[in-house]
């Protein structure tokens, strides 16, 4: 057998251990009785053992170097040759880092996730502080491992944007922001208001969960191939390609926490339906990173589902389902209650204007952090200075400022960027599907969505892996990745919605 087709062997494994893994934390988070959690901690635990074991194996390490002199002389575009430079970065990023240091990160990270629930709910940021400088610390030690060009940031943006650097993110953020932050001021001044408590009126729970599963289908999520359920945190996990499940949730009297969740998570999920069958059990199976993700569940989020389009062809049945709550409003205002911009403390609860910037303040603090440019004493006072330059709002407490996101605590530093990077991916793979198919606002008018899905297959979902992002987006759209797509998307739609 050759070396390849030996290191394949073992990557189908891996491959297999994690789906496995995937089902267990799928059943915890949607039916495990709460007794279930010691014996599921125990079991996951072995799984991950399993799987870190055999990847990690000098056997593997061997196999690739073998199986890289095989494929000498293969082109570039070769899925074999795609096939070890992932693989390759996987066993780097996994053998890298010495296993004390990935024990020590385990341990302060699963106690620092306690000491920060208790401080949010305390208010209390001072007795979290030194338990995030520890983290922090932590952070820097792996990126030092890992190794980085230009700066710390990057070694850990990049395992969850891969090839991503800082200097381009800087860039694109920096010629976002200040559109972002007028669009924000000009959109209070405006006389135009949308009407918010549309959307908390009551909304019989069971017929929510009708609406989510007809809305996920109608846009070609394949129920054949899939399954939703709820959830607490909404979310999407595949354990193969023929098998990609979702969540949503659901509060009676929120109707966009549950249809715009299951329309977001149904994006991430046709991305993994459409991966090839040629790479399951591969490293090249499935989306390429977070950001790309993140791109196909915003822009059925919002493109289209909360295009104009959509919302005219869908409301009647909306209508229809909940006529106590919706038998009175138009489609229009029912529009614009969906589109409603208003600047928040939270971000989980922001609005697609102001969503990015909640992101870049993120991310500017965690860079100086990494970066050794923060007293962590000033922390609080630096994030609501941003708070009030960005957004124009002052949080109140820590609680609803620096203390509010999980992330930090449990040591996921240089994720942050990747849902904005979703949204400026999405309007660019947006504005090149229209280049290509002029009447894609007919098509949503009819409630017909197959050629959108189509064109995602054709130039995303069919390549899983096989790409670095920032080819991948070139390949699709034909130029790198900017702000300029997702600019003139809001600027269009938000001057139109708000009449400025
Ligand atoms: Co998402």
């Amino acid at each position: 057998m050759s070396s390849l087709a030996a290191l394949k062997e073992i990557l189908n494994k891996v491959a297999r251990l994690n789906q496995a893994a995937a089902v267990l934390d799928w059943d915890q988070q949607c039916y495990m009785p709460p007794g279930g959690a010691e014996a599921r901690a125990e079991q996951s635990a072995v799984l991950g053992r399993l799987h870190h074991d055999l990847f990690t194996s000098d056997e593997v390490g061997t196999l690739l170097e073998k199986s890289r002199a095989e494929l000498n002389g293969a082109g570039l575009d070769s899925d074999d040759v795609a096939l070890i430079r992932v693989t390759q970065r996987e066993f780097d990023r996994e053998t890298k880092v010495p296993g004390d240091l990935v024990a020590e990160f385990a341990r302060t990270t699963s106690l620092a996730h306690e000491t920060w629930v208790k401080a949010r709910k305390a208010n209390d940021f001072e007795s979290f502080r030194p338990t995030l400088e520890k983290v922090v610390d932590l952070c820097r030690q792996v990126a030092e491992h890992r190794g980085y060009e230009d700066n710390i940031y990057d070694a850990l943006l990049d395992e969850f944007e891969p090839g991503m650097k800082s200097a381009e993110v800087d860039k694109i953020f920096g010629d976002l922001r200040p559109l972002l932050v007028e669009m924000v001021k000009h959109i209070q001044e405006s006389a135009v208001k949308a009407d918010g408590s549309i959307m908390t009126r009551s909304y019989p729970i069971d017929k929510q969960r009708e609406i989510c599963n007809d809305v996920v289908k109608l846009v070609g999520y394949e129920f054949e191939n899939g399954r939703q359920d709820e959830a607490a945190h909404p979310f999407c996990t595949n354990f193969s390609n023929k098998d990609v499940r979702i969540t949503t949730r659901f509060d009676e009297h929120y109707l966009p926490g549950s249809i715009f969740a299951s329309l977001h998570e149904a994006g991430h999920a046709m991305y993994e339906q459409g991966s090839p069958d040629k790479y399951e059990g591969t490293p090249l199976a499935g989306g390429v990173s977070l950001g790309f993700h993140e791109s196909q569940s915003r822009m059925w989020e919002n493109q289209v589902g909360r295009s104009k389009e959509f919302i005219n062809f869908y409301f009647p049945r909306l209508q229809k389902t909940f006529p106590d709550a919706l038998g009175n409003v138009s489609a229009e205002e029912f529009r614009r209650a969906a589109n409603r911009v208003e600047p928040s403390l939270i971000r989980v609860e922001a609005d697609e204007v102001t969503y990015g910037l909640h992101i870049m303040l993120r991310y500017e603090l965690e860079k100086m952090m990494l970066e050794g440019k923060v007293d962590f004493k000033q922390l609080p006072d630096l994030w609501n200075s941003k708070m009030e330059e960005y957004l124009g709002v002052t949080p109140d407490t820590d609680a609803n400022g620096v203390l509010q996101d999980v992330h930090w605590s449990s040591g996921i530093l240089g994720y942050f960027p990747t849902y904005q990077l979703g949204n400026l991916i999405s309007a660019q793979l947006w504005e090149k599907m229209n280049q290509d198919m002029s009447d894609i606002p007919e098509q949503m008018s009819r409630g017909e969505f197959g050629a959108i899905l189509q064109w995602l297959r054709e130039n995303v979902h069919q390549y899983g892996s096989k790409y670095m992002p920032k080819d991948l987006i070139v390949k699709a759209t034909g130029k790198p990745l900017s702000s300029d797509a997702y600019n003139a998307y809001i600027e269009s739609k938000y001057s139109e919605i708000y009449s400025l």
